[in-house]
């Protein structure tokens, strides 16, 4: 048989180190799992035109588009942070865009915190794609 899938906090974990975050200082590492088992990851990327920054959930989610995929059914993010940081309003709707509002969202902290939500908790009352139907 094959390797044991690999823990999306580890894969995480590992990416948060090539987070270019020199302004902010605050490095975001972010781990999801395709429909077809692979996991793709993603850092937050800033820039010092503050606003063309982009996060972690971002990157994880092109990446996971970019090898073909576009359905997500697992999410890991991971920060240095007190508490488990919650993605971002926009995050949450790249997320949305990708995955059922079932889909479990393990928030967690370096030191071993971790929060357990879903997307749909994330999220209440997401615009998506079938509000559009009669466009
Ligand atoms: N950030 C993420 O990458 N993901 C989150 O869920 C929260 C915030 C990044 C964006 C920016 O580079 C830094 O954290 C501070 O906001």
């Amino acid at each position: 048989m094959g390797e044991s899938p690999m823990s999306l906090i580890d894969a995480a974990r590992a990416v948060r180190e090539n987070a270019y975050a020199p302004y902010s200082r605050f490095k975001v590492g972010a781990a999801l799992r395709g429909a077809s088992g692979q996991v793709y990851t993603g850092c937050n990327v800033e820039n010092a035109a503050y606003p063309e920054g982009t996060c972690a959930e971002a990157g994880a989610i092109a990446a996971m588009v970019a090898a073909g995929e576009t359905e997500l059914t697992e999410v890991c993010v991971i920060a240095d942070s007190p508490e488990p940081v919650p993605p971002c309003g926009g995050c949450r709707q790249k997320l949305a865009e990708f995955g059922r509002a079932e889909v479990e969202v393990t928030l967690a902290t370096i030191v071993g915190a971790e929060l357990r939500t879903t997307i749909g908790a994330l999220l209440p009352g997401s615009f998506g794609k079938s509000h559009m139907d009669r466009a």
